[in-house]
Parts: structure tokens; sequence; C-alpha cells
């Protein structure tokens, strides 16, 4: 008698997105706290979730969790992940047509291809956010240039055509699986305050704001609509304590300012004073350096308000 090979799809992530934790993800996964493993943790929360690297392992591999509340201060990524979630089959529908058209072009007109649909996203968005809009930021995102979300001032999107060979557009599989497991998430267009009401006792958040500036000379200029300030950074800071007043845990990524000025202290001074919050140094490889073309080893922060050891298993 034959075995009948049942294959489930593992949710992963369908967007390339700056600051992608993928990397950092083997450090993160060893610091979760246990009660995610046991159920006492039932909320887990992400209010800067991007291209949610995190959370994918996280829904994959910790079936007692079963509240998720995903934010981002990002409209029409948020506008996409909501699509995955409620019209999935529609949205590849439209994707496969793209790709289709897309990949029957040759080089020179797969640009000219490129920059309409662009036109027609940055027309379409300002009005209604269909699936067939989401479809086109997927098709965008895998397209243009170092799969880039970046928008000018009047919030179109205008990253450049990517010249990738043989890009892959529609995963339809992997978007299938990811609408499977965003049936239970929540997600929210906002700053990342907005999951306040969520916060409790059983809840886990993790951080991954945009990274403060690693030295003086990094160009604080960005394209984005939103920046993320010293004084947002200080926000979060707070934030963290008041989730940490009501008992509830945190885990927060970022970049290490030490890297540059071993005089900055400002993670100790907002993050070390509270008892109980542990700041971790931990080794990452350098992707863009600002200053030059350096790549090499550098130090992340891992903040954390339990003790984060290393925990078999996960
Ligand atoms: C470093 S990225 C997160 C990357 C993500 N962890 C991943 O694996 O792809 C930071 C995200 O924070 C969002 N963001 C910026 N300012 C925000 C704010 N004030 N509140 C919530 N999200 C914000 C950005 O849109 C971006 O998606």
């Amino acid at each position: 008698m034959s075995a009948t090979l049942i294959t489930t799809n593992i949710a992963k992530p369908f967007l390339k997105w700056a600051g992608g934790k993928t990397q950092l993800l083997p450090e993160i996964i060893s610091r979760l706290p246990q009660e995610m493993k046991t159920g006492e943790i039932a909320t887990y929360i992400e209010p800067f979730v991007g291209g949610g690297a995190v959370f994918f392992y996280i829904v994959n591999n910790f079936p007692k969790i079963k509240h998720f509340y995903l934010c981002d201060i990002n409209q029409d990524l948020v506008n996409c992940y909501n699509s995955i979630k409620d019209s999935v089959s529609e949205l590849v529908t439209e994707l496969k047509k793209l790709e289709d058209s897309f990949l029957s072009l040759n080089q020179v007109k797969r640009k000219d291809f490129f920059y309409f649909v662009r036109d027609n996203f940055n027309q379409e968005k300002q009005y209604i956010f269909s699936p067939a809009t989401a479809a086109k930021l997927i098709f965008l995102n895998r397209t243009c240039f170092n799969g880039l979300y970046r928008v000018n001032r009047s919030n179109k999107f205008n990253v450049p055509f990517g010249d990738y060979k043989n890009p892959t557009i529609c995963d339809d599989e992997n978007l299938e699986a990811v609408s499977e497991v965003l049936q239970k998430a929540e997600i929210l267009c906002g700053d990342f305050t907005c999951c306040k009401k969520h916060i409790s006792k059983r809840a886990f958040v993790y951080f991954d704001p945009p990274y403060r500036p690693i030295s003086k000379t990094a160009s604080f200029t960005s394209y984005a609509r939103e920046d993320f300030s010293e004084k947002d950074q200080v926000r979060l800071a707070e934030f963290c304590a008041l989730i940490n007043s009501i008992e509830g845990k945190f885990l927060l990524s970022n970049s290490d300012p030490k890297n540059e000025n071993p005089e900055d202290h400002f993670f100790e001074v907002h993050y070390g004073q509270i008892a109980g919050f542990q700041i971790n140094r931990v080794d990452a490889i350098r992707a863009i350096n600002c200053i030059g073309n350096k790549r090499g080893a550098i130090k992340e922060l891992i903040i954390t308000n339990y003790a984060s050891r290393m925990t078999s298993g996960n």
C-alpha cells in the first residue's frame, strides 16, 4: 500500500522588505519567552510588521498562540496584507496575468511594462485598493530595484525597474498559505501605539522599528513619508515601559549605536534603567554601509523585559 504524501505549505514572507529580519531570525528565536510554548502567552503583537519574517515564523511554530495583531504605518502594505487575507484567489488571478504579460516580453519592453504598471498602481491606490492593486504592489516589489518600497512626497511609489533576468512574480502556493495563516490575524494601519488595547499579561510584543541611524554622518533624509525620529525612539522606549508595567512581554531589535560611537548610551539611558530589562548585543552582518562599501560583522541590539536565554527545541 503506498502512503499518500500530504504536503502542507509553510507560509513565508511574500514581499522583499527593507530591514527584513531573516538574517537575525535565529538570534530572535533563541530569545523568545518560554511561555510562548506553554500557552501562557496567547497573543502575539507585531507593531512594525513590514515583510513579517518573525510573524511567519511564529504563526507556523506556535499553535498555542490564538490571537495575532499586526500593525504598520504603511497603508499600502496593510491593504496588501488584507487583500491576501480576504481575496487571495482574485489577487492570484490578477498577479498571474501580470506575470504572463511581463515574462512574454523582451527586456526593453519589460521595462516599459513595469513603468506602465507603476503608473497604474499609483493612480489606482489613491481611490480604491482592490485585490488587483495588491497584485500590482507584489508585481512591483518583485521586479523593482532591490525590492524596495519607497514613495515620494506625493505618496507615489517611485522605485525604478530592477532589470532581473527571471524574477519569481507569482508564488501562488505561498500566497494561499499566507492567506490561511492571516485568518488568525487582525492587520491594522497606524502608529505602533495603535496596538495598545491588545496588550495584556498574556501578550508578547515583537518590535522591529526603523533602525536608529548608526552614525552622525548617516543621512536622516528619507523618501518615505513617515520618518522615525529620535523622538519616536524615545516614545517607543516609553511604550516598552508601559508594556512592562502591564506585565506583558516584549522583545525589541535595533541597531547598536556603539558600533560607530562607544559613547552613545541611548539604549542604556532609555532601557537600561528599568529593572528586569536586558540589553543583549548580538553579531550581525552589516548590509549597507552609509560611509563606504565596508561590509562586515557588527553588533545589533536585542532588548527584552525578561531573562532571555538560548532555549532548546525552538
Ligand atoms: C525595519 S521595518 C520592519 C521589517 C520587518 N521586521 C521584516 O522582517 O520585514 C520597519 C517597519 O516599520 C514601519 N513604520 C515606520 N514608522 C512606523 C510607526 N510610527 N508605527 C508603525 N510602523 C511604522 C515601516 O513602514 C516598516 O514597514
